[in-house]
């Protein structure tokens, strides 16, 4: 018989947006009723369709493979060149990184999730908490945890708890972490890193020769002119730090797909017989064997978010998943809740009233209010007593949201 990775049974059971659809059907199920009236503000997904620069050069780049004398099969397996020079024009420019340092993905969660493959056993791995739970259960795959407890917190793993106190922002642990993995602006908090913050955790991985996997899916919402929207904007992070973009978000690519990892050559981590090894030939090595390359139309439509229209487009994304935000930190306010995040970031982070879990709060607001919230606790046991809500709708929707926030205060 095959032997499982074992490790697979250490995980709870589902992953947390399976679970709370689960949860959401069997509601719709037992109240046929109320099913029409759900809206959905749990897993931050993109509602408003797609740029129309995007769309545009998605029909080019399919016109181009239905001709004989432009067809593509297979593209590089790195992502099409014009694609990674319009990320470093973009994105890094004045940065120091080069094209043939990004590489095009299908998704951050997948990027996130595979980039354990370049690294070896026995690391002592840093989340904050709560945390994006892709992080923590691809470490529980890669058999780099012991087991959980029951409020799902596993061994083997150094938390770094965020809370009101240091503003959801985790300051840099007393021991020694190997690979830290850092989320700004953060899901599931919306808290954002000032400069002095993220130099504070360069710094620290440069004396403990500790890799950062920096996730900046998010980064497109930071309003505020002062804050970094990429670790390679502090100085020393080229030599410690891998970046994680994601196109889902900002060009609402999440139906799409793609992404892309930076890493500059400079990044080492360390081989059995104790020499430094740039992490970008293991990740190129990894990338070609495993993957074939985001699709060509989808790259074209990718890197059309960069010309002048598409610019502007993917800012009235921004401006209106922003706007949201503000309604729903404004009424989860109103409504006597501890508000964070949405500023700077598409998700409220919101206390629940006194006495309710995360969890109570989640039936509470579907059962009374038929709105779908995360709860908190499902980001790790420092999210116990917050829920999130997803700026990610319609302004039809999140007003209607907002109207029923109040009446539940009420
Ligand atoms: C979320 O709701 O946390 C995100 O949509 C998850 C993701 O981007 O994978």
């Amino acid at each position: 018989m095959a032997a499982i990775n074992s490790n697979f049974l250490k995980l709870k059971a589902g992953y947390l947006f399976p679970e709370i659809a689960r949860r959401v059907k069997a509601y719709s199920e037992n109240h046929p009723a109320m099913a029409a009236r759900i809206i959905r503000c749990g897993i931050g997904d993109v509602t408003e369709p797609l740029p129309p620069a995007a769309v545009q050069a998605m029909h080019e780049g399919v016109a181009e493979l239905a001709d004989r004398e432009t067809f593509k099969g297979y593209g590089p397996e790195q992502g099409y060149g014009f694609l990674r020079q319009a990320i470093v024009d973009h994105q890094f420019a004045g940065l120091g990184i080069s094209a043939d340092e990004v590489f095009i993905s299908d998704g951050s969660k997948c990027d996130t999730g595979n980039i354990l493959d370049i690294f070896g056993k026995g690391n002592t791995i840093a989340i904050t908490d709560p945390v994006y739970p892709v992080y923590v259960d691809t470490n529980v795959m890669a058999g780099n945890t012991g087991d959980a407890d029951a409020q799902g917190t596993y061994a083997g793993l150094l938390y770094l708890p965020c809370n009101a106190a240091n503003q959801f922002v985790a300051d840099v642990p007393a021991g020694k972490a190997d690979i830290i993995y850092l989320c700004f602006p953060n899901n599931p908090t919306g808290a954002v890193a000032t400069r002095a913050q993220l130099e504070a955790w360069v710094k620290y991985a440069r004396a403990n020769d500790a890799i950062i996997l920096f996730d900046a899916a998010y980064e497109a919402f930071i309003q505020d002119p002062a804050i970094p929207h990429s670790i390679f904007e502090i100085d020393g992070a080229r030599d410690c730090a891998i970046e994680f973009r994601s196109f889902s978000k900002n060009g609402g690519f999440t139906g799409v797909r793609c992404a892309c990892v930076v890493i500059p050559k400079s990044v080492c981590g360390q081989a059995d017989d104790g020499s430094r090894v740039p992490l970008h030939q293991l990740w190129s090595r990894r990338h070609t064997t495993k993957f074939n390359g985001a699709s060509y139309p989808v790259q074209k439509a990718a890197a059309a978010l960069f010309s002048a229209a598409g610019k502007q487009q993917v800012a009235a994304l921004i401006a209106h998943y922003m706007g949201n935000a503000k309604l729903l930190r404004e009424a989860a306010a109103a409504a006597g809740l501890p508000v964070f995040g949405g500023v700077n970031a598409p998700y409220v982070w919101v206390g629940c009233p006194p006495g309710l879990s995360s969890w109570d709060m989640f039936d509470k607001m579907l059962g009374e209010a038929q709105v779908v919230i995360t709860p908190g606790s499902g980001f790790g046991s420092a999210g116990e007593g917050y829920f999130r809500i997803s700026a990610f709708n319609s302004r039809a929707n999140v007003e209607e949201v907002c109207r029923r926030l109040m009446t539940l205060a009420a």
